[in-house]
């Protein structure tokens, strides 16, 4: 059993090891009342932006009703954003696997076209080309097989339908990085771990992303999963990334 207060399990983890399914879901059920918090301020904000970035890239207007899906939909604030902005022409489908995660953010879509679903998006419950377009935000990184998961995803698009990654990344520029560590490695912890009252969960986030595949990398596992018109995007001076490929 994978204890995510255990240093060595959350290390192992977040290089992918074979708990990482175990710990992720641990944590993340264990830091769900403080999670939205902790976003907001870890981030100063941004996060809103870089979330408000990525689903204007899953261009809906391309596709303007059927289903969406929001995966490792967490406390479901995409979920919210794109049942918001397309102003209820379309249904969104919020899957995650830590149930607390979904259980904290539902008073956020009260009378919205939005059904949280406990699952595994390695296994959609969810027919094949089905889907008019899906987005991950932060949670590509934390699912145990990106290929299988990317695979998946793939198979339930329907044809032209869009999938958006919005995911950290590692700034370029060795200066920025240096700064930018020092707050992932160093601040982001302790606050994390004070505020949230949990060991582990944000000393694996910097860790997780320092094993998550570069952009380029990322792009090419999009195409091998079968993804065509693949293109991606840094912000905030590489700090994430946002990329977008077609079934
Ligand atoms: C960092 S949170 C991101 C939540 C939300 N998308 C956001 O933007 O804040 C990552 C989420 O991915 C979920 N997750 C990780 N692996 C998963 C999997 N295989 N299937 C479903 N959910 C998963 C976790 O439970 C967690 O809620």
């Amino acid at each position: 059993m994978a204890r995510s207060g255990d240093e060595a399990t959350a290390i192992r983890a977040a290089e992918g090891g074979a708990e990482k399914s175990a710990y992720v879901r641990e944590a993340f059920s264990s830091i769900a009342p403080r999670y939205d918090l902790l976003n907001h301020l870890l981030s100063f904000n941004i996060d809103r932006v870089w979330r408000r970035k990525a689903i204007a890239t899953l261009a809906m207007d391309r596709k303007p009703s059927g289903t969406y899906l929001d995966l490792c939909a967490g406390t479901l604030d995409v979920s919210v954003a794109l049942a918001d902005l397309n102003r209820f022409a379309c249904r969104v489908v919020a899957v995650d696997f830590a149930e607390p995660m979904l259980r904290a953010g539902v008073s956020k879509i009260l009378r919205k076209p939005v059904a949280p679903v406990a699952g595994d998006v390695l296994s959609l419950p969810i027919a094949s080309a089905s889907v008019a377009g899906a987005i991950v935000a932060f949670g590509i990184r934390n699912v145990s097989d990106v290929d299988s998961a990317l695979s998946e995803v793939h198979r339930v698009l329907e044809p032209g339908g869009r999938l958006v990654i919005l995911e950290f990344s590692t700034p370029r520029s060795p200066l920025i990085n240096t700064a930018y560590q020092l707050y992932f490695r160093r601040v982001l912890p302790l606050v994390g771990s004070v505020v949230s009252g949990h060991p582990t969960a944000y000393r694996y986030l910097p860790r997780s992303v320092a094993n998550f595949p570069v952009m380029e990398e990322l792009a090419r596992r999009m195409r091998v999963a079968g993804f065509s018109r693949v293109k991606w995007r840094s912000l905030t001076l590489g700090i994430v990334a946002i990329h977008v490929g077609e079934r």
